[in-house]
């Protein structure tokens, strides 16, 4: 049972292990946008891999635009999208560098497609800050 309902929902690396586990609870009552590159894809092997709620835009979020259009009209955003597991860090330092570290933040820009969303992320604690939770922190110099 959730307590979220009626809503869409936009999850990058929806695919991954959190973010499917995320849309099993979710899919029956909302619907579900995963946005991934399908790097991994846990997805593909739960028994709701089909439903009618769900779908899949093949994407990467380093790509801003193509980012952008697809959470368009979402009214939640989860942004589960890593490279995790240390087996692949050791492998691919920098791609996991640019994907954790660059990713996260162009995630993180406002989104003018869906002003209104409000969201979380698993690898970043989340912030409340009102309707719009992913305007970047103000920077200050030391
Ligand atoms: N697994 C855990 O127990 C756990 C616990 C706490 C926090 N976290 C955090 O949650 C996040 C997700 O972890 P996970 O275990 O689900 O990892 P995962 O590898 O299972 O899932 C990550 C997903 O991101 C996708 N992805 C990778 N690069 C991408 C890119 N450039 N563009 C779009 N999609 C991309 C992958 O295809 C995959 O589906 C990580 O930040 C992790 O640190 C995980």
């Amino acid at each position: 049972m959730t307590t979220i309902k009626d809503k869409t929902i936009f999850i990058t690396g929806g695919a991954g292990f959190i973010g499917s586990t995320i849309i099993g609870r979710l899919v029956e009552d909302n619907q579900i946008v995963v946005y991934d590159n399908l790097f991994r894809d846990s997805l593909k092997d739960k028994p709701f891999s089909g439903h009618p709620n769900l779908r899949l835009v093949q994407g990467d979020v380093l790509d801003f635009e193509s980012l952008s259009k697809a959470m368009a009209g979402a009214d939640i955003v989860v942004h589960c999208a890593a490279i995790a597991g240390i087996d692949t860090v050791i492998i691919s330092p920098v791609t996991t560098m640019r994907v954790n570290m660059v990713g996260s933040p162009t995630f993180s820009r406002p989104p003018r497609a869906c002003p209104a969303a409000t969201g979380s992320s698993a690898s970043r604690p989340a912030r409340s800050s009102g309707s719009r939770p992913f305007v970047p922190r103000r920077r200050t110099t030391p």
